[in-house]
């Protein structure tokens, strides 16, 4: 098949361009390099470096007679959500719509979205969250994932545009950017690799559910099958507190480093972890512990030019 993926320079997308070269597909990158990097493009891949809101993907998706849309890109920044909302919900939803109007026009059998598990959900007391648990995001971030799940809804139901949304736990694993907000796994090993101290901030409690990249290219093979479409959780099931995850990572490191407490952020979750069973009935399951995770990522850490 001819597969788009849209924000193939990033750290998941990438991953996922290399997965479906392996299992035979051709693949077409498309990334505006906001926070992707050229070197993650696959040499097999072509690459177009524009912004999906561009008129050219129209042109792109026509010329590559692209079968299937992996959609990846997207604003990912809490933080820069916040600060402009409008740039968020212009890449996120416009972004979005601009693709599912070009599947449509050109027949693209399949559109897989990748969504956000921990912040559609909100803060959840009962974790973890199936995907029958109400919505309640609380960030333009996650509204604009959450609306970008909505439109391929609305395609798959008045169009019949088949689509599939794979809502994704914390990804962590190699080329993740470690100068994110986010991605604690990928600074803390940034930080330990350069002998600096791990920061964590508030008491270190608050738990989240880590899955290693590589279970989430599976789940996206996975949804290369046209016989599924729906909402799916890709995570672990599993909460592990910050505490627990930074210190395991400085026993991987083998230094002695005490973690650095600092205040708290504001709206950041007490508790987030989301329930796989859905998608295991499929037969995806996650193959990796987090401490299997850990170390190979700490690895790549120590050898890569990332700093
Ligand atoms: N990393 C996680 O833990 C996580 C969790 C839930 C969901 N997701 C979702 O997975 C996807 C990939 O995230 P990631 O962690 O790999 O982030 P990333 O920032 O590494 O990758 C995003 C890629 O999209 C590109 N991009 C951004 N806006 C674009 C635009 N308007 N046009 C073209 N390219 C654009 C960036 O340059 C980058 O290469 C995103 O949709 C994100 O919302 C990630």
């Amino acid at each position: 098949m001819n597969i788009l993926v849209t924000g193939g320079a990033g750290f998941i997308g990438s991953h996922v361009a290399d997965a479906y070269l392996t299992e035979g597909h051709k693949v077409v990158v498309v990334d505006n390099l906001s926070t992707g990097r050229m070197e993650l493009v696959p040499e097999q891949a072509t690459f177009y470096h524009t912004d999906i809101t561009s008129s050219d993907i129209r042109q792109i998706i026509g010329d590559e007679k692209i079968d299937v849309i992996s959609h990846h890109a997207a604003q990912t920044s809490i933080q820069e959500s916040v600060k402009n909302p409008e740039m968020d919900a212009n890449s996120n939803i416009i972004g979005t719509l601009q693709l599912l109007q070009n599947a449509l026009s050109f027949k693209v059998t399949r559109i897989v979205l990748a969504s956000t598990g921990g912040a559609i959900y909100g803060e959840v007391n009962s974790a973890p969250a199936n995907e029958a648990t109400f919505p309640d995001p609380i960030s333009p971030y996650a509204i604009s994932k959450l609306c970008a799940e909505y439109y391929l809804n609305y395609f798959l139901k008045a169009h019949r545009v088949s689509s599939v949304v794979l809502r994704y736990s914390n990804v962590f694993g190699p080329r993740q950017n470690p100068s994110g907000e986010a991605g604690v796994v990928a600074i803390h090993c940034n930080r330990l690799t350069q002998g600096k101290r791990p920061i964590v901030f508030g008491d270190g409690e608050q738990t989240r559910d880590f899955i290693y990249v590589k279970d989430v290219v599976s789940a996206n093979v996975k949804a290369l099958d046209q016989n599924f479409t729906g909402v799916f959780n890709v995570g672990t099931g599993q909460e592990t507190s910050v505490n627990q995850l930074t210190r395991t990572l400085i026993s991987i490191s083998g230094r002695e480093a005490e973690i650095n407490f600092q205040p708290a952020k504001t709206g950041d979750l007490k508790r987030s972890a989301i329930d796989p069973a859905k998608l295991k009935q499929l037969g995806w399951s996650p193959e990796y512990n987090l401490e299997d995770g850990l170390l190979e990522t700490y690895r790549y850490f120590e050898h890569a030019n990332v700093r």
